[in-house]
């Protein structure tokens, strides 16, 4: 059964491609290649000895976009990663989020509602909650106004789905709502490969721990927080692939309640800032260069998810912790600093 990556050369993306391959899918990836690199297919390959289609293909072009669906009929169902994904990118450029973000999600639908059955996973994110008003964070907390183009395009995408579903239904939709995802393959062929500084806080990390950044900046300790810093739910990448897969088998297994059904995929379990360096001086036995400054806008205080309706209805459960995610993420560092 062939099942179309978008965005398959990703982070998560490519995490996913494997464990659909491991589950006997057959996968055809689709990426414009803007933020990561054909390599990582020979990483997929050596995990599984099987490569990919693979089709390098802007997704914003709408004609190409339709030549793809037309010379695959027999894609089964899609998983939906492509996308622009730098919060702050996003406040600098909004217009060019919006059209990658929705200009292609909007594509992809248009030629998939064509089939008799669509089967649609949505990659949506804990952004859409902003700061909830309490924790662990349900999926029917409120959607709040997004804090930044980034998040809207995740909002106004799940909104794009809601309205197609209900007057569409052949399409079958799942939309997962990633908390804060982290870590590599343990086979360490694949992981996150941020482009520039990164912006996120497990690469930024690992690479001060390697001493490419001369000190990590912790940005604020004097939220309401037990130590001070912020508080996210740190879920390991390859366990966020495999909920993929489980919520696709549910789609195909025409096992889904509604059209539309929305997951939190994350640990249940809140990390400060502070927990997070920890960890990693627990695992690699370095102590971290780091130094408290100034909060950054638009953070959140809290985020941690209420996995129960992953649990119960999907199925699926995260299975490592914060150290073995990290353990995994240190030693990808080690690796590609030393090729
Ligand atoms: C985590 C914590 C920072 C860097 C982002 C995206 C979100 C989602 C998950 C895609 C915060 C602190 C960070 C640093 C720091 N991605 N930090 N120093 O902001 O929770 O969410 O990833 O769906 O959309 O926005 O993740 O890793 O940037 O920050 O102190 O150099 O680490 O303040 O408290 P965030 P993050």
């Amino acid at each position: 059964m062939k099942i179309l990556v978008t965005g398959g050369l990703g982070f998560i993306g490519s995490h996913t491609v494997v464990e659909l391959q491991n589950e006997g899918f057959d996968v055809v990836v689709i990426d414009n290649c803007s933020n990561a690199d054909e390599k990582v297919l020979d990483g997929i390959k050596a995990i599984t000895g099987k490569t990919p289609i693979f089709e390098q293909l802007d997704l914003k072009e709408k004609a190409r976009v339709q030549d793809f669906f037309k010379r695959h009929p027999d894609v089964e169902g899609v998983i939906h990663f492509a996308a622009s994904k730098a919060v702050g990118e996003s406040v600098e450029k909004p217009l060019l989020y919006y059209e990658n973000n929705l200009g292609t999600l909007v594509y992809v639908l248009k030629e998939l509602i064509k089939k008799n059955r669509a089967n649609f996973i949505f990659s949506s994110s804990c952004t859409v909650y902003g700061q909830a008003d309490s924790m662990p964070i349900t999926e029917s907390a409120p959607v709040k106004p997004a804090e930044s183009p980034y998040g809207n395009t995740k909002q106004v995408g799940e909104e794009i789905i809601i309205d197609t579903c209900k007057v569409t239904p052949n399409l079958q939709s799942i939309a997962l709502r990633y908390f804060n995802p982290m870590g590599a393959h343990p086979s360490t062929e694949i992981g996150e490969l941020p482009i520039g500084v990164p912006q996120n806080l497990v690469p930024f990390i690992t690479q001060t721990g390697m001493g490419i950044r001369k000190e990590l900046s912790v940005f604020g300790n004097d939220y309401p927080t037990g130590d001070g810093t912020c508080v996210r739910d740190y879920i390991h990448v390859v366990d966020l692939a495999k909920a993929h897969v489980v919520a696709l088998q549910r789609l195909l297994n025409h096992d889904n309640e509604s059209n539309y059904e929305v997951f939190n995929i994350g640990t249940g379990k809140g990390s400060s800032v502070l927990e997070v360096i920890q960890s990693f001086e627990r695992v690699s036995g370095k102590k971290l260069n780091y130094r408290i400054v100034g909060r950054r806008p638009g953070d959140v205080v809290e985020a941690y998810a209420d996995t129960t309706k992953a649990n119960e209805v999907l199925g699926w459960k995260a299975q490592s912790t914060l150290d073995e995610a990290m353990r995994s993420a240190w030693a990808w560092e080690q690796k590609i600093r030393s090729q």
